[in-house]
């Protein structure tokens, strides 16, 4: 479907900033699936469930309910839209969409948003798992230590505790899982267009997703 942009990529690659300006430009809907594992992540730890305990976690994703919204996200009513955005959910986060019933809970709730169409939806499984029919795929990176310094600038506004070393630390681990989990890794394939965003601003990134839409 060529109305359905997916982009996939590593933490702090710039993949929320682009995708949201992208749908905004193209008048298109915006799905950060990332959000939706944050969101499981949260309600992990509001109800202090160990992520191992396997009846404890079917318990949590039968009775989620996630409300996505373009600008918030809601969990059993809560607004959760700026809690998601700490370190410790990012983490907490990394490890949970481990999990495959967890991802199994969320690949309905995404995959019935691209149905629709004109959507771009950004993750890292987008265009390999969620919607491998998408006519436009997007695999956007960036250096390590860029990416940490954009995350560190991020974080550093919640919290005075965090430092620079710290931030590429966790990035690298959490890449490393990302990447190497047996359900629905990030990676790279084929039919993708890398785009290296490194050294260059978002509107330069932009405009090269635009130049390659078909
Ligand atoms: O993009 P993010 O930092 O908000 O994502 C948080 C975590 O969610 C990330 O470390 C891995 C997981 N995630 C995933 O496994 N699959 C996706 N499509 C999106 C995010």
């Amino acid at each position: 479907m060529q109305s359905v942009i997916t982009i996939d990529g590593p933490s702090g690659s710039g993949k929320g900033t682009i995708s949201r300006l992208l749908a905004r430009d193209l008048n298109y809907s915006y799905l950060d699936t990332g959000a939706l594992y944050r969101a499981v992540a949260w309600k992990i730890k509001e109800e202090k469930v160990d992520p191992d305990d396997e009846a404890a976690m079917d318990r949590i994703l039968k009775e989620i309910d996630i409300n996505l919204s373009s600008n918030s996200i809601a969990v059993n009513g809560v607004d959760v839209t700026t809690e998601i955005r700490t370190g410790e959910i990012g983490e907490l986060s990394s490890q949970v969409s481990a999990k495959p019933a967890v991802r199994e809970r969320l690949f309905q709730l995404q995959r019935e948003i691209c149905l629709h169409g004109m959507v771009v939806i950004e993750g890292r499984d987008t265009g390999t798992t969620i919607f491998p029919e998408a006519g436009n795929k997007f695999f956007l990176d960036a250096d390590v230590k860029e990416r940490a310094r954009r995350r560190y600038e991020e974080l550093k506004e919640k919290s005075t505790d965090i430092t620079l070393e710290q931030t590429i630390e966790d990035i690298e681990k959490r890449d490393a899982r990302d990447s190497s989990r047996e359900t629905s890794p990030l990676k790279q394939t084929d039919e993708m267009i890398y785009i290296d965003s490194t050294g260059l601003n978002i509107t330069e990134v932009v405009a090269k997703i635009k130049e390659s839409l078909k």
